[in-house]
């Protein structure tokens, strides 16, 4: 089932809610290929997307923390950190997997992840930044550097067995 977007889940009416509601149609999408009979190619397609916009957002969601002194930022690194490793190996899987069975498989349990992950992370974590966000949003309106969305590069090589993830970190 697809994640909607309710009130529970805001934290800024800012820059980090529009992340959350970007990550949140990437994962609906990639949710919705798994379910149905889907092109290897796109769902590849969606996952390289969504493991680049998460390496962005924690990006901005770090530098954000840093700029106000936000006093968890250290266990909350250690959150994004852990996601970002469990979703590179199973994207190496998914990039490896031998049959369309099998990415389905492995793209079913990425969905389940992402979904309770995300879900949960915002609404324990992101939202103790709550008291911050005014100062944030000061920072975030001089963070040019992060765009919002990154562009994979024209020469991005195609997909190989070191799986996207490896690909992303080369650049
Ligand atoms: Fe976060």
């Amino acid at each position: 089932m697809a994640i909607s977007w309710r009130d529970e889940l805001a934290v800024d009416a800012g820059v980090i809610d529009d992340d959350h509601k970007h990550l949140i149609e990437i994962v609906n999408q990639f949710t919705d290929l798994v379910a149905g009979s889907f092109q290897r190619q796109a769902l590849l397609a969606v996952a390289r997307e969504l493991w680049e916009y998460t390496h962005v957002h924690f990006q901005r969601e770090e530098e954000l923390q840093r700029r106000v002194q936000y006093p968890f930022l250290v266990a909350h690194k250690h959150e994004h950190e852990d996601l970002m490793r469990r979703l590179e190996m199973i994207l190496d899987e998914l990039y490896d997997a031998g049959s369309i069975h099998r990415m389905q498989t492995i793209g079913r349990e990425l969905a389940e992840l992402l979904k309770r992950w995300l879900v949960d992370h915002i609404i324990h974590s992101d939202r103790r930044m709550r008291p911050y966000v005014e100062q944030m949003r000061q920072h975030a309106a001089q963070m040019n550097r992060l765009k919002k969305i990154a562009r994979p590069p024209q020469t991005r090589p195609a997909p190989t067995r070191s799986g996207p993830a490896a690909a992303v970190r080369s650049r």
